[in-house]
């Protein structure tokens, strides 16, 4: 379907519809060789657009991974709390991007962001199984077995968890460092395996989603769009 070049533009997270304007008006745009200087031109995805000579992809949606730092809450907005959208760029502002699924306000790591609701609704589907990974730092002493445990599936007061890996990285005075992988996304899930195993989640961090894993590059706060092979995934859920 046709669109004006402006909101093409914009859908595909080059900037405000403001600051989309005004590259297109500086000849900065060509369709299909030609350089185009107005907003309002029609094009769709067939049409070969550059900007300053390179390809800009069409897609419906957008998908961004961001490195979530502590203190900020994953939701769209909250009356006295930072949200994750706080982050993004004014460009993302109006694009209806949410979350996939939510962190705790106090844990790091891999976010996935989209305005494509079917997405994100087969991605957090347990029917999916879509296996999310963690590191952790835990206080208290784990007992022997809990590999096993995690294995065999822990008990929570609402609901028994599918089968997790725990792996043990690494043990220092009460304190271990640890990773664990799950199928599901419930409410605190991991802080609560852990508290039934007598333990205390003190730090947390979410390093993989799916197949999609958080790029080291990002520092805390940072984000980026998910690039071709990361969008594999995405296309696998839908
Ligand atoms: N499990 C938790 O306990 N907290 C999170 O933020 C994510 C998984």
């Amino acid at each position: 379907m046709k669109m004006r070049l402006d909101k093409y533009l914009s859908s595909c997270g080059i900037g405000t519809r403001t600051e989309v304007k005004k590259i297109i008006r500086s000849n900065r745009i060509s369709v299909d060789g030609n350089i185009i200087p107005q907003c309002d031109y029609k094009v769709d995805d067939t049409m070969s657009v550059l900007l300053d000579g390179k390809p800009v992809k069409y897609s419906e949606f957008i998908y961004i991974m961001l490195n979530k730092p502590q203190g900020y809450l994953s939701a769209t907005k909250d009356q006295r709390h930072k949200t994750i959208l706080d982050l993004l760029d004014e460009k993302y502002a109006k694009m209806g991007l949410f979350p996939v699924g939510r962190l705790d306000k106090d844990t790091t790591g891999l976010v996935i962001l989209t305005n494509d609701g079917d997405f994100a609704h087969n991605t957090l589907s347990p029917k999916k199984h879509v296996s999310k990974t963690y590191i952790a730092e835990i206080s208290g002493t784990l007992p022997e077995n809990a590999t096993e445990i995690f294995n065999k599936g822990v008990t929570l007061k609402d609901f028994t968890c599918e089968s997790a890996d725990l792996i043990i990285e690494e043990t220092f005075n009460d304190h271990t460092l640890v990773t664990v992988t799950i199928h599901e996304g419930k409410y605190h899930q991991i802080k609560r395996m852990f508290q039934v195993v007598g333990c205390k989640v003190i730090y947390l961090k979410r390093v993989t989603f799916g197949n999609i894993k958080l790029d080291s590059n990002l520092k805390e706060g940072e984000y980026r769009l998910l690039n071709d092979s990361e969008m594999e995934f995405v296309s696998s859920v839908k």
